[in-house]
């Protein structure tokens, strides 16, 4: 399959920031995806707890390759390889990988930021990434699905200051002032879903405190030509094979090996800002 989403679709996500995607994935590879999750022992043993400063934490596992695993397979299939680089406008290595598992009633809040408010300082000279969300379970207000503001990707990069030691915030003087301004959305979501999001689109979520856990696989891509200009991070350019639609489903619940070829990260990167008012 090819980029799944039309002209009109891509000019959607230029002018809004994003676009969700609707059943890019059927149930039954959802459900591997989901199943993978729960029970790879190398994601087990990656899981790091995301505290949000407000009693709440979100479960989540981070890698940087896309490997021969049902979720490796999936970041590399056609349809989400051919539609990044039809968002991005030329060829896309896979950057990272993340799953993000909100847990009922405990699930973490993320603060407004951008994902090149990050990403900027590991190297990308350029905005050219896109965050491509895989909804596991739904993702709804009650839950905390992802929140937007429409449009701000095309403010450009943003500063961001330190929140906790695991989260910076962009400062909450821009984030206001945007929201004068701008629409900010709820990304609802089903599972199966995908929602592109442009990198410098600002975003954030509510701590989950329904009794509906909200699990998502956040898949990320970087523009070849984007390569970070540093090697000590471990996102660099690694060609990207993709594989066809079907190799998900062939695959069936493929884990992934104990030799670590995808790269898991033993804690997240968070860049070294000032506290609001330093
Ligand atoms: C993220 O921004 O990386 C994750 C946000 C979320 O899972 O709600
Ligand atoms: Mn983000």
């Amino acid at each position: 399959m090819p980029c799944i989403l039309t002209p009109d679709q891509i000019a959607q996500f230029e002018r809004d920031g994003y676009f969700i995607a609707r059943g890019v994935f059927d149930k039954s590879e959802t459900q591997l995806l989901t199943e993978a999750m729960a029970s790879d022992p190398q994601i087990r043993d990656h899981i790091l707890v995301r505290e949000d400063g407000a009693g709440g934490g979100t479960r989540i596992a981070l890698w940087n390759r896309a490997g021969d695993s049902v979720y490796g397979l999936m970041a590399r299939t056609e349809r989400m390889v051919d539609t990044a680089e039809a968002l991005l406008g030329g060829p896309v290595y896979h950057y990272q990988s993340k799953l993000t598992a909100k847990e009922a009633r405990t699930g973490g809040a993320w603060e407004w930021h951008q994902d090149y408010g990050y990403w900027y300082y590991n190297g990308c000279l350029f905005p050219q990434l896109v965050s491509c969300m895989v909804a596991l379970d739904r993702a709804d207000r009650e839950n905390g699905c992802l929140q937007f503001i429409k449009g701000s990707h095309l403010m450009g990069r943003a500063d961001h200051v330190k929140l906790t030691k695991a989260q910076n915030e962009i400062d909450p003087k821009v984030v206001a002032a945007a929201q004068a301004r701008l629409e900010t959305v709820y990304a609802e979501a089903d599972p199966g879903d995908v929602v592109f999001f442009h990198c410098n689109l600002f975003h954030r979520s509510d701590q989950n405190r329904s009794d509906k856990r909200r699990w998502t696989l956040i898949v990320c891509y970087n523009r070849v030509d984007n390569d970070t200009y540093t090697r000590e991070d471990d996102r660099f350019f690694v060609p990207l094979e993709k594989v066809e639609d079907g190799a998900l489903k062939a695959a069936g619940l493929k884990l992934a090996g104990a030799e670590n070829a995808e790269h898991f990260a033993s804690k997240p990167f968070v860049p070294a800002v000032r506290a609001a008012g330093e």
